[in-house]
């Protein structure tokens, strides 16, 4: 066998590959373009898009751990408009697909924004970010209340016609609930994981390493709980799943995959060699091949 076939869909995104580069971690693309050809990807991922601009927590942000990293950017960017403007013209540059992450405040926020996005030339779909807090409900996250999730991507579903993906938040008792919910309320797919909250104490001075005291973890040391979360998730919903959660190369992406994923997202990775999503394509492709497996889909939930 000289080849194999690493085609997948996502709603209605057909990918070349399932390899994409998750929200945050390849900031607007452009930043990496001298390390590797952002055309082999299957898709990227917007950093995270709200209707005003954000200046996010503050610093310091970024906390390295055992395994993993506590960030807590809180959302920054430049919001819709200014997107519009400066950032998207680059991304239609490219070959490959584009899938925006972007969020609200409000539920009327999420919605606008899914409307104003619907439609524009260069965007194939959205990724829903749900981990965040509802201010007009008293701070409770979307993402971890089912009821809320449902009502909120139900809203959301009927504002676009583009690819709805539902990133699910890994702080939750029950993820494969989440799911449901996301599912019945029309997602195309779910996304998951998103980081887990997490914080970190300097000894010395006794102070919070985060300016915003509490981040998120993402990383290795994620990993196993997230390949968790997403088989529980494959067993409970028949939309397609993106996984993500400390893949570091093309081993952890099989096992992703094998759990149920039919695409993964590559987050911290990026951080550490902003060639991982190539390297891990190739290892993919590698796989299949010493396998004798001539189509990634045969691989999806393959898992005994
Ligand atoms: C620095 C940083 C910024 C992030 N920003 C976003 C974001 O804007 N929106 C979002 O949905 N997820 C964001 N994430 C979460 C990642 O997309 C991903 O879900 C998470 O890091 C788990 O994957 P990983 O362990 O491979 O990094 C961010 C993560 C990091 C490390």
């Amino acid at each position: 066998m000289k080849n194999c076939d690493l085609n997948v869909t996502i709603g209605k995104i057909a990918l070349k590959n399932p390899v994409m580069v998750s929200s945050g971690t390849f900031g607007f693309g452009e930043e990496f373009e001298g390390f590797i050809d952002l055309n082999q990807l299957g898709a990227v991922i917007s950093k995270g898009i709200s209707l005003t601009p954000m200046v996010g927590n503050p610093p310091p942000r970024i906390f390295e751990t055992e395994g993993g990293l506590i960030n807590s950017i809180g959302l920054q960017n430049p919001g819709f408009q200014e997107f519009l403007k400066s950032k998207l013209p680059y991304y239609r540059h490219l070959k490959t697909k584009l899938i925006i992450n972007f969020f609200g405040n409000t539920q009327k926020e999420y919605i606008e924004l899914a409307r104003r996005f619907d439609g524009i030339p260069g965007i194939s779909g959205l990724e829903m970010n749900i981990s965040c807090p509802n201010v007009k409900r008293g701070s409770i996250v979307f993402g971890v209340d089912p009821q809320m999730a449902f009502h909120l991507v139900r809203s959301v579903r009927k504002a676009t016609t583009l690819t709805l993906i539902v990133k699910l938040s890994p702080n939750v008792t029950d993820i494969a609930l989440m799911a449901k919910s996301a599912e019945e309320g029309g997602a195309d797919a779910v996304s998951l994981v998103n980081t887990f909250r997490a914080m970190a104490i300097n000894i010395h001075s006794k102070k919070p390493e985060l300016g915003n005291i509490i981040g998120g973890l993402s990383g290795p040391a994620i990993k196993p709980i997230a390949l968790r979360m997403v088989w529980e998730v494959h067993q409970a919903i028949k939309v397609p799943i993106i996984g993500m959660g400390g893949i570091m190369n093309a081993e952890d992406a099989i096992e992703f995959i094998l759990a149920g994923a039919s695409a993964i997202q590559i987050g911290t990775a990026n951080l550490i060699n902003p060639r991982a999503g190539m390297e891990i394509i190739q290892g993919i492709r590698k796989y299949l091949l010493q396998n004798k497996i001539d189509r990634i889909q045969k691989l999806i939930g393959a898992f005994v």
